[in-house]
């Protein structure tokens, strides 16, 4: 039988279907003079018994289409008729080739349904002139997906009139190394998902995408000069798209390619869409986000679009504070992970500038840090009389922009001040060693004379590593069971202010650290693993480089929610770290950096009202409303029953008896000193941040506010007495 014609609209037109396809083919009658639906022609539906005129190398086909699943592999499902093209005889270690007779190019389509995977090494491709013109391959790369076969399709009208075949390849042997393909089709029209691809001139430093929030995101690559030189994953809006709230547009930073042209591809969008235009621009903050979105932090740093997680490349030089961060540009979720950058003379008035660092073939760009090169240890200022140059180490994680290594540390130099960074061209600088190792923080040891590096190496386990100039490393000590993971830090500390009692802290991912010695060679602790976070939202925390005398800390605000924006999470207030002797030994302070106090309006005049035992706190004049950013400063005189203290309606439970304080369900100690408590509370729009007995025990926790708030200024129930000053805060984006 010819015709399939049960499953499938057919088209009978002029089609390009020369060879003979025996019996795993369809499509070959043609009658010209029949001017019936134009719709598609099947070039090979792969439902015979057998590959007719393809042929076919190797193992990996079998000598006949699949009828769906093979044993051990999961279910099969997506393809027409009862048979299709599945490469996974054998399993994924089998290899081979299958190649289809030769075909004249007639209309403006190839429609076919592939799946399977999509790492290298397994495509369908279609042959011109002998080279590969098109190419295609499933969507799955890591274990789970699905076996789901999708439709695709080529534009093939620029190669019309051409002669070509078909290949299909498996040569991986690894995990999701096969492929699924059916219904080989011509057509005008085209099926399911379609790469489109656009030719521009980079006529300005910045392209511009529209990304819209919560779509499908599809591969994209921009190519110059036939390479691949950015590449990630987005939504891109299409002009069937409504504009919702939270789509926003994302800038790609052209700036090496200015002036030459580039192909935009975006490898899978539903067919019948077209792209929104796209354009350039010169300035960075055009565009409809001017941080006035509703559940935007007012005094918290935020990222302008996309997603942001830990703080990386802190680093201060000539008067401006560097926040570099995890930054995913296109998305509000996590992924393409690229270094964000912004600037500011005081820690709180930020000007985001372009994506520092972007990925490349050697990695997406995970977390890292920086210094200035004081010495120019590693020779990148060639001007004896230039700047030192800025430095900054930081992973490259596969896979990368699509493919990749295992994680390894490199690095990236500054020689403009930070505007510009250019990757290290020996990179990487420490190969991979263990796991995921990653997350590299450097600092410069003086009595050594040499740079260290702090990295997490796998489990709860980390190292330091000793290098002379930042390019050849050596292990010098290991600190194992740490009690986390992620993103370690370093760092000597005078204990109460004395500069001849000092201390080291090793601060892991989630705040456990230990309170040691450091001779530049061996880190030992006098200390088990202690607590500075007890939850909440409060992770991978990374101090400033070259800040004498101060340690000053952000901490990405892990987990909040900020429902229809177009950025998506926030740091905690920049925060000074600071050694305090205990009964217990020294221990970590954590408090608001005084820059913080300059955003404070006049205090308010509060006057008190209610019972003895339950009271507010309210301004004398004004409307508590208006008051929604604040800092307060508290001191709370406990009896023995626990006490209620409400800052706006955020509640906190302070125990005496139990000796813990409680928000929002997270518990952390609480030491009642003659009787009171001492609390620093900064309210945002969507955070809170609890700071208890001088910074010794410390809540961060974000929330999505409520429309209307109508509770009182600050309420307490069960104290015996409560003292605060609270002074409205000015937002930083007016
Ligand atoms: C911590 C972390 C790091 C990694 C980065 C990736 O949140 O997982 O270990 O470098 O985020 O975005």
């Amino acid at each position: 039988m010819l015709w399939n014609t049960g499953i499938r609209r057919v088209a009978l037109w002029t089609i390009g279907v020369l060879a003979a396809f025996g019996s795993c083919s369809a499509a070959l009658a043609q009658d010209a003079t029949q001017k019936a639906e134009k719709v598609e022609t099947i070039f090979a539906d792969f439902n015979g018994n057998d590959y007719g005129d393809w042929k076919v190398e190797g193992s990996a086909f079998g000598d006949a289409p699949v009828k769906g699943t093979l044993p051990g592999q999961m279910q099969v499902s997506g393809f027409i008729g009862d048979g299709l093209v599945n490469s996974f005889y054998g399993g994924d270690k089998a290899t081979g080739k299958m190649t289809s007779p030769e075909f004249q190019i007639a209309r403006d389509y190839i429609n076919f349904l592939i799946g399977g995977g999509g790492v290298p090494g397994v495509c369908l491709e279609l042959v011109v002139d002998g080279e590969v013109v098109r190419k295609a391959s499933g969507p799955n790369l890591v274990p789970g997906g699905t076996e789901a076969l999708e439709w695709s399709s080529w534009n093939v009208a620029d190669l019309k009139g051409k002669k070509g075949f078909f290949r299909i390849v498996d040569e991986a042997t690894g995990g999701w190394g096969h492929i699924n393909v059916d219904e080989i089709s011509f057509s005008d029209k085209r099926r399911g998902f379609v790469e489109l691809t656009r030719d521009l001139n980079v006529s300005g430093r910045y392209l511009t995408l529209p990304i819209k929030t919560g779509g499908a995101e599809s591969w994209v690559r921009i190519e110059c000069d036939g390479k691949v030189v950015r590449e990630f994953t987005a939504a891109i809006s299409s002009s069937n798209d409504e504009k919702k709230p939270g789509d926003f547009v994302s800038y790609v930073d052209m700036a090496p390619y200015r002036g030459q042209k580039i192909r935009v591809v975006v490898e899978r969008i539903p067919a019948d869409c077209e792209l929104a235009p796209f354009g350039f621009e010169e300035e960075f903050h055009h565009g409809e986000v001017a941080y006035g979105e509703k559940y935007r932090p007012q005094f918290h740093f935020s990222p302008r679009v996309g997603w942001m997680n830990d703080p990386n490349g802190l680093v201060f030089h000539d008067g401006v504070y560097h926040l570099f961060y995890q930054h995913n540009p296109m998305s509000v979720n996590w992924g393409n992970m690229t270094w964000g950058h912004a600037v500011s003379p005081d820690l709180l008035h930020w000007t985001e500038v372009a994506d520092a660092l972007y990925p490349d073939e050697l990695g997406t760009i995970f977390s890292g840090s920086g210094a200035v090169d004081v010495n120019n240890t590693t020779g990148f200022q060639k001007d004896p009389n230039g700047s030192a140059p800025l430095v900054f180490m930081f992973t490259y994680n596969g896979p990368s922009m699509r493919y990749g290594n295992l994680a390894s540390q490199a690095l990236a130099y500054s020689l403009d001040g930070g505007k510009t960074l250019v990757k290290y061209e020996g990179n990487p600088t420490i190969p991979h060693i263990v796991g995921g190792n990653r997350d590299p923080k450097i600092f410069w040891h003086d009595p050594s004379q040499k740079w260290v590096c702090a990295l997490y190496l796998d489990g709860e386990d980390y190292a330091l590593f000793g290098s002379k100039d930042l390019k050849k490393w050596n292990e010098l000590c290991r600190i194992e069971r740490l009690g986390c993971s992620e993103c370690p830090d370093i760092f000597e500390l005078a204990i109460d202010g004395d500069e001849n009692n000092k201390a080291w802290v090793f601060w892991g991912g989630n705040g456990k650290y230990l309170v040691g010695d450091f001779d530049g060679r061996e880190f030992k602790s006098r200390t088990a693993p202690l607590d500075a976070k007890w939850g909440g939202n409060d992770y991978a925390a990374q101090t400033y480089s070259d800040t004498p005398g101060r340690r000053i800390q952000f901490s990405w605000m892990q987990g909040g929610v900020y429902p229809d924006s177009p950025f998506n999470q926030q740091f905690t207030v920049p925060r000074e770290l600071t050694l305090r002797s205990t009964a217990d030994g020294p221990r970590l302070c954590i408090n608001p950096v005084v820059e913080v106090e300059t955003l404070r309006g006049n205090a308010l005049q509060l006057q008190k009202s209610g019972s003895a035992a339950d009271f507010t706190l309210v301004p004398q004049e004004g409307d508590s409303k208006d008051y929604e950013l604040l800092d307060c400063e508290a001191v709370i005189t406990l009896g023995d029953e626990p006490a209620v203290v409400e800052l706006r309606g955020r509640k906190i439970l302070l125990d005496p008896a139990e000796k813990k304080m409680t928000h929002d369900g997270v518990v952390a100690p609480l030491e009642v000193v003659d009787g009171n408590v001492k609390l620093r509370l900064i309210l945002d729009r969507v955070s809170l941040e609890i700071f208890a007995n001088d910074g010794l025990s410390q809540i961060a926790k974000c929330f999505v506010p409520e429309d209307e708030n109508d509770a009182p200024l600050l309420r307490v129930q069960g104290a015996k007495e409560a003292k605060a000053t609270i002074w409205p805060m000015k937002s930083v984006w007016n």
